[in-house]
């Protein structure tokens, strides 16, 4: 059994309470995280919204305590990775916590070699998530595009409680290859993110900032 300390209790955080049997505190705007209240938990999880998310930063690095973050919307600090290796912490990230991303992942690398292959193709990725989500592009778009490893142009549509679908088209004259990505339900998320406080946890990860994507990909490539 762990202990969570789970930071952001909200759309996506709400799951990992419910997924999970561990013991969980929750840290939210009425009970912001200390370095007194985070000691004695194992792990961190962080579903807050960027900006907070970047706010708690040194507080997290002072607290010396594994974390996973899925919060997006937020630029890393350059020297972040450094510090975790000369701290010698294990930190795991991800723009999307679905295990199944990791597939989506090794598609893309295989796509990107298009320009390689024609001289007349377009690509356009889009993207769809619930009016409450902040950032525009996505994350995960955002992480798309950089998988691709070609400039993309994105669309970002915001409606209804969508969950989260992503979409790459390419086109060339006479063919069409669509890749889709379709999250149904948050629990995807939380599960990717217990998935990868259990490794943290149990085996001998590299200290720095994992990429989430990678540490799958790793595995089912092996
Ligand atoms: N990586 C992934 O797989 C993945 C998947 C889905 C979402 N996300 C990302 O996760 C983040 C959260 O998304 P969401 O839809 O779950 O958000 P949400 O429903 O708005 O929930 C946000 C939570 O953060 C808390 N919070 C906000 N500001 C805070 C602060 N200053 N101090 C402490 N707690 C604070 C809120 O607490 P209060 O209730 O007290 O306001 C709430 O519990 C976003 O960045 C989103 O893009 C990532």
């Amino acid at each position: 059994m762990k202990n969570i300390a789970l930071l952001g209790k909200g759309k996506t955080g709400g799951r990992v309470l419910e997924l999970s049997s561990d013991n969980i505190t929750v840290f939210d705007r009425s009970n912001p995280p200390t370095l007194q209240t985070l000691k004695n938990h194992d792990v961190i999880i962080s579903f807050l919204p960027g900006k907070p998310f970047e706010s708690y930063l040194p507080l997290l690095m002072e607290s010396k305590i594994p974390v996973i973050t899925g919060s997006t919307g937020f630029d890393w600090p350059k020297d972040l990775d450094q510090k975790l290796k000369n701290e010698k912490l294990t930190w795991v990230a991800a723009s999307n916590f679905s295990l199944g991303m990791a597939i989506i992942k090794g598609m893309l690398a295989v796509v990107g070699k298009c320009d390689s292959l024609f001289d007349d193709y377009s690509l356009k990725l889009s993207e769809i998530h619930h009016t409450d989500k902040k950032d525009a592009p996505s994350g995960t778009a955002l992480s798309w595009e950089k998988w691709l490893g070609l400039k993309v142009p994105i669309t970002s549509t915001r409606m209804g409680d969508e969950v989260g679908t992503h979409s790459l088209d390419l086109s060339t004259p006479f063919e069409e290859i669509s890749i889709q990505h379709k999250a149904t339900d948050r629990k995807i998320f939380a599960q990717g993110a217990l998935w990868a406080a259990e490794k943290v946890l149990k085996e001998k990860l590299p200290y720095g900032l994992i990429d989430f994507q990678e540490l799958i990909l790793q595995r089912i490539l092996k």
